[in-house]
């Protein structure tokens, strides 16, 4: 796709739903006993994989306009007939891992090329303590993964990395497994399998200690079924608010936007570095707290340093937020984010390289990167790595750069946001793409 820089963008746009809370609803509504509305889900390729997942685990699924109503099998599902593919999706395959190994059968999950080489050791290691039986290559760490599972026992778990895919998933086993299962995290990941499962009415345990924040499920509780309303996802809703910030005379209300403190940080560090960010109407809906957001240009950036507990609230968001930080007034940099390496792509090589070509100076650490902001991109040729949130942080910086930007690659978008382009074409007033 070919890119030219733009004149601004004005407008209101209401962003596809969240994934992480689609891919629970779906999940949860499937574990639960009678049925899940999830309203507004999001319908994308990794979402679909979920989907196809649970059918073939026996769970009846009504698609009706922008809703989807699950028949939950009060954990109880059938022996798929055939291997399940989990697409690109890592929430998927971390999560349905959970799933399986509650149940007594035969399953396999396998997934795209860039997802069979994403780990899975984080999920197998915890989940064979509990009683599982997982195979997979590489020792586990690498799908395909065979399970079987069933007998679960609760366990203690220090979830190092702080994921939110990782807890999840244990907290989905937890559900069927004897005892307590307990998940400590030194910085608090997304907690949207928490409230939902309480929403639910799950009683899910939670404190804040000295080694981090706890949280503990008791077994043999089964989620009711429930109406959850599927918010505007913050993570796409970020490139908008990012080229708004860029674009002189630009202003653009996002609407029904997840706020939730643990998805909202590039909103609260945009808003740091100088950005024009505002909630207003902020509102609870279903266990999630929600607003619209309003962006105008910023008239100056500062620069900013990135890293510890702020991390998991904006991983996703990190390679838009490289592309302000490259109008930021000094150095910014991005450390402790070792991670980035092992999603959809290496987001620290692909930023680095692309921000190169681009004509940023801009350093490499194996857990990040710093940035000399500059104020202005160069057109150049961009490589996605098959990286959906790469296509779309690249895009907007072909919006704000001089000359043309080439992408390789944008099929990739269909991942989380298939109608990203469309969009774009309803708030960019003036300009081409
Ligand atoms: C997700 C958790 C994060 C995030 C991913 C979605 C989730 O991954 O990067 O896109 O829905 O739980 P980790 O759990 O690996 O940090």
């Amino acid at each position: 796709m070919r890119i030219t820089r733009i004149k601004n963008v004005k407008g209101e746009l209401r962003v596809p739903s969240d994934k992480s809370i689609t891919h629970r609803g779906i999940l949860l509504g499937a574990v639960g006993k009678g049925k899940t509305l999830l309203k507004e889900w999001l319908d994308s390729a990794d979402t679909r994989s979920t989907l196809n997942i649970v059918k073939m685990l026996g769970v009846n699924v009504e698609e009706s306009g922008k809703d989807l109503l699950i028949e939950g099998k009060r954990g109880v599902f059938k022996e798929p007939v055939d291997i399940l593919d989990a697409g690109n999706s890592g929430t998927t395959a971390r999560l349905t891992t959970g799933l399986l190994a509650t149940q007594p059968f035969f399953s396999v999950i396998t997934g795209d090329e860039s997802l069979r080489n994403r780990p899975m050791l984080r999920v197998v290691k915890p989940l064979r303590e509990m009683g599982a039986i997982i195979d997979g290559r590489e020792g586990g760490n690498r799908l395909p993964v065979a399970i079987r599972g069933g007998n679960l026992k609760g366990i203690s778990f220090f979830n190092k990395k702080s994921s939110a895919q990782v807890k999840s998933s244990l907290m989905i086993a937890g559900l069927f497994a004897e005892g307590i299962t307990e998940i400590t995290e030194p910085f608090m990941s997304r907690d949207h399998t928490e409230r939902m499962l309480k929403y639910m009415g799950v009683e899910v345990i939670q404190m804040e200690t000295e080694k981090g924040h706890i949280i503990k499920v008791k077994g043999g509780q089964i989620p009711n079924g429930e109406e959850i309303y599927c918010p505007a996802d913050p993570s796409s809703s970020a490139f908008f608010a990012g080229l708004a910030t860029l674009v002189e005379g630009s202003e653009i209300l996002l609407k029904d936007v997840l706020v939730n403190p643990t998805r909202d940080g590039f909103f609260r560090v945009l808003k740091k570095m100088g950005g024009k960010i505002e909630y207003i109407n902020v509102r609870e809906i279903s266990g999630e707290t929600v607003a619209d957001i309003l962006v105008k240009s910023a008239d100056k950036l500062e620069p900013v340093t990135i890293e510890g507990d702020i991390l998991p609230s904006l991983i996703d968001e990190i390679p838009i937020l490289a592309i302000v930080m490259a109008f930021a007034d000094g150095v910014s940099c991005v450390r402790q984010a070792g991670e980035l390496r092992v999603k959809e792509s290496d987001r620290i090589r692909a930023v680095v390289v692309n921000l190169r070509r681009m004509g940023v100076n801009v350093e490499e650490f194996d857990d990040g990167f710093c940035i000399e902001g500059k104020g202005k991109l160069k057109g150049a040729f961009i490589e996605t790595y098959g990286d959906h949130r790469i296509a779309m942080a690249f895009t907007v910086a072909g919006l704000v750069a001089e000359g043309e930007t080439h992408i390789d690659d944008t099929e990739c978008v269909n991942v989380s946001y298939p109608r990203f382009y469309d969009d774009l074409n309803i708030i960019v007033r003036n300009g081409y793409i």
